[in-house]
């Protein structure tokens, strides 16, 4: 029995999403991109305006940085991307396809088989052992537990923590949580990777692996957009992109943490 994303009723998607699809929306069309996006949260009566007509363009098999002060839109871009909220202005293509265009079920689809998040708090299931909840987005996409027994026990020796397998999040650090939700984000190989901070909490050994693993999906042809504080970490991406305001207030070719750290005081001066 198939038990592949689109096999069951969603004709639509199909056409845009499944491979092999248009070169338009296949293959070709960039992992994200955004035109004068823009998202105002309404708190009480006060507007607070997130994002201010940010554009961007994501290749695929790229891995993009996103710096920026705290309350610049960094989180909030994230999560219009990988459509846990809607703009309230602008466009925003993924893998070719207008998120607006699509309806819930769509977007759930889209989230569950072709992103994988690394959400600033972990939001690890305090029930589930580690292992269980890196083998969590196979299960809500109906697969068999064993199908993805070997990918999760290699992501988890990956991350380093092959040892804490059996442990609920509550017995396990900070660190060991954000690898874990690491390893999670990667089991199902999305096409893009949507990280908000994912070494804030490491140590520098630990924050090595994980942004070595993330610039070896990018090499592999996944997509990846980190969000990071981190000039060093970074400087180990394509491009380095910075918001201030919610708006774009320049970017530079990453690679390089000098270069980075450089681009970051000018910008404070
Ligand atoms: N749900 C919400 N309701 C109201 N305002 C919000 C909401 N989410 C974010 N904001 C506001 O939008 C702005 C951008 O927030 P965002 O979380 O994107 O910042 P950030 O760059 O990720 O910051 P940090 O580095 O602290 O994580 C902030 O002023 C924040 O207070
Ligand atoms: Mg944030």
């Amino acid at each position: 029995m198939a038990t592949g994303p689109y096999k069951d009723g969603m004709p639509e998607l199909d056409a845009d999403l499944a491979a092999g699809a248009p070169a338009d929306t296949g293959a070709r069309a960039p992992a994200v991109r955004a035109r004068d996006l823009s998202k105002t949260f309404l708190q009480g009566d006060t507007e607070v305006h997130a994002l201010r007509g940010v554009d961007l363009d994501v290749r695929r098999g790229s891995f993009t940085a996103i710096m920026g002060p705290s309350g610049s839109g960094k989180s909030t871009l994230l999560h219009l991307i990988g459509a846990l909220d809607t703009p309230t202005g602008g466009t925003l293509e993924v893998g070719g396809v207008r998120l607006d265009g699509l309806r819930e079920k769509e977007l759930t689809l889209l989230r569950r088989d072709r992103l994988g998040f690394v959400f600033q708090f972990f939001n690890l299931l305090p029930t589930l052992t580690a292992i269980e909840n890196v083998l969590l987005p196979g299960l809500i996409a109906g697969e068999r537990p064993a199908r993805r027994a070997e990918r999760a026990a290699e992501l988890l020796d990956l991350v380093g923590l092959s040892e804490r397998a059996e442990h609920l999040p509550a017995q396990m650090s900070g660190g060991e949580q954000q690898r874990i939700s690491i390893a999670r984000a990667l089991l199902r190989e999305p096409d893009l990777v949507l990280a908000d901070e994912p070494t804030g909490n490491l140590d520098s050994s630990s924050g090595d692996v994980v942004l070595g693993l993330l610039r070896r999906i990018a090499d592999e042809g996944q997509s990846v957009v980190m969000v990071t504080h981190d000039p060093l970490a970074a400087g180990r991406a394509d491009e380095v992109l910075f918001l201030r305001d919610g708006e774009r207030a320049g970017e530079v070719a990453g690679g390089d943490p000098e270069r980075v750290i450089a681009f970051f005081h000018g910008l404070a001066a």
